[in-house]
């Protein structure tokens, strides 16, 4: 038999093997959903957001709040800015806690879920948004920038994700941050653009592996959006809402909101795909 008769028969055998597999190790019993069945009310639901002091994270998980959720904020270093989103939650008549953790520690991962379910009970939406953008040609690229972004994208998201996948309840959903610069291919994002290509693998791959339980798992891709983590020059920026219909960069809360409706009952059957949120940057 041939190499390539080889791996296609291997390929049907795995294929006809993964959903006993994944039914054994996933939840006791496959759910299927019907047609328009897919709520997600957030009252008596949980989510966590990693990266959520400030920028995108933080006005996700404001978002999420006002749809009901309650919200484990999530930091690295701003304890004060976290504290803040958090009052600013309770303030609205939300419920929040806030857990520093660095994504990039497995250990640390794990008591942020921890912190979550102690505080209320479970999680239903995981939102792996924490990440950092160091850009340079690769000729000046440092190895010290390399690995600290791999370490917080690539790792860090990985971290999140089997978490998540271990521990959201059926039902759920679990979105991770990838960016419009993967399409985009910008002289000196290769590094940066690579880590966010990961996000869209790992999210088509978990969305099959989480098959039977109702989860859907998606990434979404923001395009320039008005945060500390885009700290480039007003004329750079300038160019950039002219590349995108409505005349604006993005604001953290158009990022939400696109994130908002994955999460929320009519979501569902967005499962596995690549979302842009971007206004329609090109
Ligand atoms: N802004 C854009 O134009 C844009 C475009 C495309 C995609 N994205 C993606 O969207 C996501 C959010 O970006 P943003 O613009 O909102 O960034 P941001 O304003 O710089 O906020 C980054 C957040 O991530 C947290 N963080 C960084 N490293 C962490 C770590 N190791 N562990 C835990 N938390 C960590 C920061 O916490 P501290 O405050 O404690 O440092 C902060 O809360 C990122 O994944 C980014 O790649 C952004």
């Amino acid at each position: 038999m041939s190499d390539t008769q080889n791996s296609r028969r291997n390929f049907l055998a795995l294929s006809a093997a993964a959903p006993a597999a994944l039914t054994l190790s996933g939840a006791a019993s496959a759910q299927t959903s019907k047609a328009g069945e897919g709520t997600l009310p957030g009252t008596g639901r949980a989510a966590i957001v990693t990266g959520s002091s400030r920028g995108i994270g933080a006005a996700t998980a404001k978002r999420l709040a006002k749809d009901g959720f309650a919200v484990t904020i999530n930091y690295l270093t701003s304890a004060d800015l976290a504290a803040q989103v958090v009052r600013d939650i309770v303030a609205a008549g939300g419920r929040a806690i806030a857990h520093q953790a660095d994504v990039a520690d497995p250990a640390a991962v794990k008591a942020l879920f921890d912190a979550n379910d102690k505080a209320f009970g479970g999680v239903d939406v995981v939102i792996s948004n924490a990440g950092i953008m160091n850009v340079a040609p690769f000729a000046q690229m440092t190895d010290e920038a390399f690995h600290r972004m791999m370490l917080t994208n690539m790792r860090g998201s990985f971290n999140v994700l089997r978490e998540a996948a271990r521990r959201t309840r059926d039902g759920g959903r679990i979105i991770t941050l990838s960016s419009t610069s993967v399409r985009a291919r910008r002289a000196t994002h290769g590094a940066y653009a690579a880590s966010k290509a990961a996000q869209e693998a790992y999210a088509g791959c978990l969305a099959k592996e989480l098959a039977g339980r109702r989860i859907s798992v998606n990434a979404v891709a923001p395009g320039p959006t008005n945060t500390r983590l885009l700290d480039v020059p007003a004329p750079l920026r300038a160019q950039a809402a002219q590349m995108t219909p409505y005349g604006r960069i993005g604001e953290p809360e158009d990022v939400a909101n696109a994130i908002a409706a994955l999460c929320l009952s009519d979501g569902e059957w967005i499962n596995g795909q690549l979302v842009f949120a971007n206004g329609g940057f090109f």
